[in-house]
């Protein structure tokens, strides 16, 4: 925004969406010197809006949107609504018409965590895996004929366009610059022949303007058995939109517990905002307890703060998350006993002494 503040756009969303968003955005006041300025307004979307007024935002939601720096969102659906309508009624025109290419999801072994893997330690597993997330799999392209007789037909095409793998796979090239130097792109050109091969081709083809990068591809299905066999050989994976999602899931799961990991969706040029979540649902059985994992709410929220040029503070908060965990601030679902507040409270105090 002018002068220098960020204007984020809040959707708490539906169930325990608004209570792990209030952490994070008190987690953000805290870590940024109010100087600097960052201005918070809420929008109520999302399943109870959807119930009142037959759709999951208003009409001219992306307008209002389109003013803002980032959009931190919770978790959209509920079980009154289907699931379709809640993705396709708010997330993905967000995703799509904010051209947010990257779906980055980070993931690392906090301490004071327990992974389910048996031989992980904290810092043997530290992953990204950016996925597409404008086209691929996830297209609204095909249809079904014959319906209800024995002959019905479902058709659904992928859509791979050479400028939507190129950027993608051009964003992963340039984070596994930053990072180790190794990246993965999760292919299947043994048994996806068309889409796939050209995936690989155009890997294979940006490869060459980054020969100090050590780039392999694999195919997604021996990936996700060597993700969960040997998670420290990984550093940026890249995918498709399906692979991703799916490969991200793993490593989301590796990583300890589904209430931790984040979730960025990016345009990396800016024109539009970018949007950060922490990658769990609205939790219908958990929800209204106050017992949610707000961790990867906070995590979502560190990532908003470096992308919105606030790095260290962003640094700052996961740092603080960290050390709150390892102190023993832990939820339910970490095998611990503290509330959404409690860890909240462990987390602002961390960044106070930090100051
Ligand atoms: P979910 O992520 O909401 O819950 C799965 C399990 O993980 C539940 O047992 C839940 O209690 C637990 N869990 C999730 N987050 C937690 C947290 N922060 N702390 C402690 N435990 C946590 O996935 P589910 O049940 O498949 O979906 C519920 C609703 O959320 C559906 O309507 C679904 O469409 C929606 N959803 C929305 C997403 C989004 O907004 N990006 C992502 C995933 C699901």
């Amino acid at each position: 925004g002018s002068n220098g503040t960020t204007r984020v756009a809040v959707i708490a969303g539906d169930g325990i969406g608004p209570e792990v968003i209030s952490s994070g955005v008190a987690v953000m006041r805290a870590a940024v010197d109010p100087s600097v300025g960052l201005e918070f307004e809420e929008f109520p979307w999302g399943s109870e809006y959807y119930l009142e007024h037959g759709r999951m935002m208003p009409e001219d939601a992306i307008e209002t949107l389109s003013g803002f720096d980032e959009i931190y969102l919770g978790a959209v659906g509920w079980p009154t609504v289907p699931d379709h309508v809640s993705l396709w009624g708010l997330l993905l025109p967000i995703r799509r018409r904010f051209d947010q290419y990257i779906n980055l999801r980070p993931t690392r072994l906090l301490r004071g965590v327990e992974g389910p893997l048996r031989a992980a330690d904290a810092g043997a597993l530290d992953i990204t895996v950016v996925r597409e997330n404008t086209e691929g799999e996830y297209s609204d392209s095909g249809g079904r004929i014959y319906k209800g007789t024995p002959h019905e037909i479902a058709v659904q095409e992928s859509i791979f366009t050479r400028r939507g793998v190129e950027r993608v796979v051009r964003y992963a090239y340039e984070l596994a610059t930053e990072k180790s130097g190794r990246l993965v792109g999760a292919t299947k050109s043994n048994g996806i022949s068309i889409t796939m091969p050209f995936f690989d081709e155009i890997f294979r083809e940006i490869g060459e303007e980054y020969p100090r990068v050590e780039a392999t591809l694999m195919h997604a299905d021996a990936l996700a058995a060597r993700l969960v066999l040997n998670p420290e050989r990984f550093d940026v994976v890249v995918g498709s939109n399906l692979f991703g999602d799916l490969l991200s899931e793993i490593t989301a799961a590796i990583s300890g517990a589904i209430g931790i990991a984040p979730s960025a969706n990016l345009n990396p040029e800016g024109t539009y905002p970018s949007l950060f979540e922490p990658i769990h649902g609205s939790a219908p059985d958990i929800a209204g307890q106050g017992i949610a994992n707000p961790a990867g709410a906070i995590w979502a929220a560190s990532l908003l703060l470096e992308h919105a040029g606030h790095a260290e503070a962003g640094t700052r908060v996961l740092d603080a998350l960290e050390g709150a965990l390892a102190d023993g601030a832990r939820t339910r679902d970490l095998g611990g006993e503290s509330s959404t507040e409690e860890v909240t409270q462990a987390v602002l105090g961390r960044l106070k002494d930090a100051q």
